[in-house]
Parts: C-alpha cells; structure tokens; sequence
C-alpha cells in the first residue's frame, strides 16, 4: 500500500481541482432536461473543461490495467446504470435519474466528484434514493478525521443505507486521489469499526457510495465500462473528494452551485 501524503504545495493544487470539478457540474445542472443527448452533455463539459477552466477531463482516453480507453469526458449513468455510464445519442426523458461523474486534472492534480440528477419531474422512489444516497456519503464524511479507520466511514455507509431498506454495491469503492486518478488506500463504503486503515492528516481520497433500490448485486455490459444492477433497481451515487485535516475533513469538491449540506451535518459542523 503507498499512500500519499500532501503537503500544503499539494493540499493547495487539490483544492484547485477540487472546485474546478465541482464547478462542471454547476456548468451542467441547467443543461440536465428532457431531450437532451449524454453527448450533448459529454460535449459541453469537454469543451468547458478544456477552453475555459484551461483542464483536462480525466476519463478521456482513461486505461487503467490495459482495459479499452474510456471514450468520453465524463460519466453518465442512466437508472439502472450504477456507475461508469457512457455519453450516448439517446435523449433523457421526464423521471429518468442521472449521475453525472466529473473528474478534472489541473497542473497534474486530480478533482473526482459526482451528484445525481432527476430530470424533470421524478417519482417519489427516485427522490428518495437520491436523497438517502447523498446522505449515505455525508454519514461517512462526516466520521473523517486523524485516528479513524478506513472501516468506520465504510460501517457508518452501510449501516445508514441498509438501515433503510436499500443496498450497497461491494465491487467498487472510493480511492485515494491526488496526482494520479486511483491510488491507495481503496475505501469501501461497507465494512468493520476499528479496522483497516488509519486515516492520517493529508490524505486525499473520494467517498463514493452505490446504493441500490432492489439487490447490491451488478454486472458489466459488453461495452467494457458501464455497470448495472443486475435486477435492473434504480442505482445512485454520490461523490466527494475529501482531505484529512488535523482536527477532521475538508471537502474538496465544492464550488458555489454545491447542494446544501444534509440538516445532520450543519446540526454538528463548527
Ligand atoms: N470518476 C470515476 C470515479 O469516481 C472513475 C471513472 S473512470 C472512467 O472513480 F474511465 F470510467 F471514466
Ligand atoms: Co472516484
Ligand atoms: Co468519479
């Protein structure tokens, strides 16, 4: 296991990227209507990403262990989709649920984060599974700081999310993060208190929870990249890039267009 630790040369390049990344999806939000295309938004992003913010979009190209290259800029990941979504032709309609996944690289430092998105109107279960998920994520952000175990942000995840009735997927899971995409520690978003890794004053790494409304159970389609529930439930994710402080977390991927955070944190936030 190598993590790497960041300094405050480091801490300030991912704070950059951070914004930058949370500042596509601002850019996106009101673009996310019926009848507009993945690849319109896939578009978009690319050329915001690289003219105005002066970056690169990570998944471009992205081949981790000789897969085939990821094709587009980021990822969109329709209802069943769980993750890793590819842009396509193929319109979005009234009630579908979207997870759009952005992941920019600014003067080599990586921003990794994703919010769901209902378009137009959505029904009552998809706003409840949006909304649980983005709680799912904040349970465990809100455990982070110097002394806690990797174990206790992925318990608080599960325990929260099956807690209610809906399921976590187990094959993929958070990263470390910083001038490379995936690194170590892997954060599992279910687990055991008190074990696994110590978190440590500036470690970077992304709480990204895959909840879904029927089984945990997955499969890849034929396309190489795009994960579905295998009993085709609706799936959400959420994701945040977070760094280890001295006394607890920062939130890394925040810009202004930010939802607000869940009544629990604020109710306990200094
Ligand atoms: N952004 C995703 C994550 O959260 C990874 C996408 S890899 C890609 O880790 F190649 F599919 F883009
Ligand atoms: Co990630
Ligand atoms: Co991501």
């Amino acid at each position: 296991m190598t993590i790497t630790y960041k300094d405050e040369y480091g801490i300030a390049g991912m704070r950059i990227a951070g914004r930058l990344a949370s500042e596509v999806l601002d850019y996106l939000t009101p673009h996310v209507q019926p009848g507009v295309s993945t690849n319109a938004l896939d578009k978009l992003a690319f050329d915001y990403i690289t003219q105005i913010q002066q970056a690169i979009p990570a998944p471009l190209n992205y081949n981790p262990s000789g897969r085939n290259p990821y094709p587009k800029s980021i990822c969109t990941s329709i209802n069943h989709q769980v993750c890793h979504g590819i842009p396509s032709d193929k319109a979005l309609k009234k009630g579908d649920i979207v997870n759009i996944d952005i992941t920019v690289i600014k003067d080599g430092w990586h921003g990794d984060t994703s919010r769901m998105f209902i378009v137009g109107e959505g029904s009552i279960a998809a706003k409840r599974l949006c909304q649980l998920t983005y709680d799912a994520m904040w349970h465990g952000i809100v455990k982070v700081k110097p002394g806690v175990r990797l174990g206790d942000i992925g318990h608080a995840i599960q325990t929260f999310a099956e807690g209610q009735g809906f399921s976590i997927v187990r094959e993929f899971c958070g990263h470390g993060i910083g001038q490379v995409f995936h690194e170590d520690p892997q954060v599992l978003h279910y687990g055991k208190p008190g074990t696994l890794e110590e978190l440590k004053p500036g470690m970077t790494f992304t709480i990204e929870p895959m909840v879904n409304a029927g089984k945990r159970d997955i499969k890849e389609m034929s396309d190489g990249w795009t994960i579905i529930t295998r009993d085709h439930s609706l799936s959400a994710q959420w994701e945040h890039t977070v760094l280890v402080t001295q006394t607890g977390y920062e939130v890394l991927t925040v810009s202004d267009g930010s939802p607000p955070l869940p009544a629990f944190v604020t109710a306990t936030a200094c």
